[in-house]
């Protein structure tokens, strides 16, 4: 496949950039997932923070962030001082990945290639809306923005000055749903998120 970038508009009209990809056929994940995912939120958000691909919910309603991994993140938000309709809200890949079981659709980890190929429509949307900060939760969104030897372990709630705007990884909100001390990878998650809302203050 060849990648997003030939479906990519020379435009930095977010409205159009969206309409556009929804016709996206840059790999090979727009088979098999309903729709495209694109991000939303403010035109000039201050702050883009970057998930890794739609999930279940996601494709189905075509809007990131509103299944389980997305309730977490609004209560952390909150908790951080966030306001989340603040916030432009995007994924890595604009794809769900799924293998079927039964009836039910079993995320799966989107590859080098997928991320690779997607990788233009997020760089479209950066240079449209030109926040003054990234935040990458998780690795995958970490690696789209800052190259495969990044580290979430080592570098998170770290503000790092890349080019035009700053940028911050931490986990993914699934991990923290995910995590046997939940409560406490909550904690820590919110106190990520409570240094980019210093760094934004
Ligand atoms: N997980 C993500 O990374 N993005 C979504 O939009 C939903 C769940
Ligand atoms: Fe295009 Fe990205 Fe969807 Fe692949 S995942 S088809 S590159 S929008």
């Amino acid at each position: 496949a060849p990648g997003a970038e030939e479906f990519v508009p020379h435009t930095s009209d977010l409205a159009q950039l969206r309409a556009a990809a929804r016709g996206c056929q840059g790999c090979a994940l727009h088979r098999r997932a309903t729709r495209t995912v694109f991000g939303e939120g403010p035109e000039h958000a201050r702050v883009v923070m970057i998930g890794e691909q739609p999930g279940d919910r996601e494709d189905l309603t075509g809007h990131p962030f509103v299944g389980p991994a997305g309730t977490l993140l609004d209560r952390a938000l909150t908790d951080a001082g966030i306001d989340r309709g603040a916030v432009y809200l995007t994924n890595a890949v604009k794809h769900f990945k799924f293998t079927e079981r039964g009836k039910r659709r079993i995320h799966q980890r989107p590859g080098r290639t997928e991320i690779v190929a997607c990788t233009p429509w997020l760089g479209a949307e950066l240079r449209s809306i030109r926040p003054q900060l990234v935040v990458c939760l998780g690795a995958i969104a970490a690696q789209a923005v800052f190259g495969t030897d990044f580290r979430i372990s080592r570098e998170r709630g770290r503000v790092i000055v890349q080019g035009e705007h700053h940028a911050l990884a931490t986990v993914h909100p699934s991990a923290v749903l995910r995590s046997p001390d939940r409560a406490v990878a909550y904690d820590e998650f919110v106190g990520d998120l409570t240094v980019a809302a210093a760094d934004l203050a």
